[in-house]
């Protein structure tokens, strides 16, 4: 099953992407976290990056298609994939298309999350990450359970650097503007399906698998 999941920063795109894999077994291909380990690593790709990211700014168009056009070639992807922050803008959305074609593959559903720009705010400035294997945790809505520890691997749990209030208006900004109009553009093939994103991680995952039946 080859997917995308679309949504607003905080929408629980990264949270109910993990619980979906063990059900689909097809990888998860977030650019947030490829950009992320670039940084880590101290790569040149990274460098580049990190400065568009912790503005909120969105990474150039040619630097993020390269980078999921080679990524679809590995071999996990043989069965499908999961597309969690891209594409984000038409030509994002475009270039993804001709790949796709190429490949004989084609999308078949687009996840949009919805959950309204108040509750997103509480959610950014809330989250925490584990360093090691990404698991995503919140300081009220899911903690975990020894403070500034993963529950799954004992890694370090840490707070994003564009998870201010700063960087999130603007990233925000940048989804109005650039990447919500991607929901009437798959509107027009027929994928889109819209999951209200408020309520408990289970209901909400409740819906996704709904929707995917
Ligand atoms: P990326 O890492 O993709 O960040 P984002 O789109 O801003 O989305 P988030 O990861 O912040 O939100 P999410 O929807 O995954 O929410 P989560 O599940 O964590 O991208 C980062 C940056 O990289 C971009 O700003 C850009 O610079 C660059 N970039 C990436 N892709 C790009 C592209 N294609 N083109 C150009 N640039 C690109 O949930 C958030 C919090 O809410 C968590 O704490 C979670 O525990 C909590 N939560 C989740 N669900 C619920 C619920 N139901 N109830 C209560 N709390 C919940
Ligand atoms: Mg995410
Ligand atoms: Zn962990």
């Amino acid at each position: 099953m080859n997917l995308i999941f679309l949504g607003p920063p905080g929408a629980g795109k990264g949270t109910q992407a993990k619980k979906i894999l063990d059900l689909l077994k097809v990888p998860q291909i977030s650019t947030g976290e490829i950009f992320r380990a670039a940084v880590k690593a101290g790569t040149e790709l990274g460098k580049k990056a990190k400065t568009y990211m912790d503005k909120g700014d969105l990474v150039p168009d040619e630097v993020v298609v390269g980078i999921v056009a080679e990524r679809l070639t590995e071999p996990d992807c043989k069965n499908g994939f999961l597309l969690d922050g891209f594409p984000r803008t038409i030509p994002q959305a475009d270039a993804l298309g001709k790949v796709l074609t190429k490949r004989g593959n084609k999308l078949d559903h687009v996840i949009c999350l919805e959950v309204p720009d108040g509750e997103l705010m509480k959610r950014l400035t809330g989250r925490r990450v584990c360093k090691k294997c990404g698991e995503e945790y919140h300081v009220m809505f899911k903690a975990p359970a020894k403070a500034g520890v993963c529950n799954k691997c004992g890694g370090e749990v840490y707070q994003r650097s564009d998870d201010n209030e700063e960087s999130i208006g603007r990233r925000l900004t940048e989804y109005h503007k650039q990447t919500k109009p991607l929901i009437a553009y798959y509107g027009e093939r027929g994928l889109v399906r819209a999951i209200d994103g408020l309520g408990a991680f289970d209901e909400v995952f409740d819906r996704i698998k709904a929707a995917l039946r």
